[in-house]
């Protein structure tokens, strides 16, 4: 079947996870990260990845923002930064107008124009991917937010996939699943998507019984991939 449906990963696959401690290292109030912003920012998403994983597994569902400020709370305290409030605050803040990377508006307008669904599909809670979305200003070229949230378990379990079927009506085969999260990507090639890894770091293959259809360095081949 052709694809008529395009399904993004929020966190690292159009929103910059790392814009958040990138940008308060280069304010003068937070001068204590200016050189280890980076490794904060790792062990940040590292863990409020883990707590989510951990949490489907145990039956122990919360909040995407709760696993996000515990995650930051780890990285925080592993910096030395536990008794830096201030930072803590202005981290959070700034996850909540993460940038887009650069391709992600004219990539999207592609898609619209040329008549196909468009939809983010999220561990975010919806306030969370609302806030991204408008300041990212993308708003106007996504169909939808789907958030975990309505069926109350994290990625990868397959009622969060089932959600995309729900929305658009669409069988399996008609969507193309993209994130930057290459378990993610591999998960929903399990489920049945045809799946796009955005893999910019160039890093190395999950190892899981699914492999990605594609991978690719950034955003700018999903349309082609999508048969425009
Ligand atoms: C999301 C995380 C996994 O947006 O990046 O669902």
């Amino acid at each position: 079947m052709p694809i008529t449906t395009c399904i993004f990963d929020a966190y690292g696959t159009l929103f910059d996870v790392a814009a958040a401690a990138r940008q308060a290292a280069s304010e003068p109030d937070f001068a204590a990260i200016k050189d280890t912003w980076p490794i904060l920012a790792e062990h940040w998403r590292l863990k409020q990845l883990q707590y989510s994983w951990l949490r489907a597994v145990t039956g122990a569902h919360t909040d995407f923002w709760q696993v996000t400020q515990n995650g930051l709370d780890w990285a925080l305290e592993k910096a030395g930064q536990s008794n830096n409030p201030a930072l803590r605050e202005r981290l959070l803040a700034l996850y909540w107008e993460l940038q887009a990377y650069p391709e992600v508006p004219a990539m999207l307008r592609a898609l619209k124009d040329a008549g196909l669904n468009t939809a983010i599909l999220s561990n975010g809670s919806p306030d969370m991917l609302a806030g991204a979305v408008d300041s990212a200003g993308i708003g106007d070229v996504l169909d939808d937010s789907l958030s975990v949230q309505s069926v109350g378990i994290f990625k990868p379990d397959a009622r969060v996939y089932d959600l995309v079927g729900q929305r658009f009506g669409c069988a399996k085969d008609e969507v193309l699943f993209v994130s930057s999260n290459g378990w993610d990507a591999a998960a929903a090639t399990g489920y049945g998507f045809t799946t796009a890894w955005v893999n910019r770091a160039g890093e190395p293959v999950d190892r899981l019984p699914w492999v990605p259809a594609h991978t690719m360095h950034d955003l700018t081949g999903i349309p082609s991939l999508a048969g425009l």
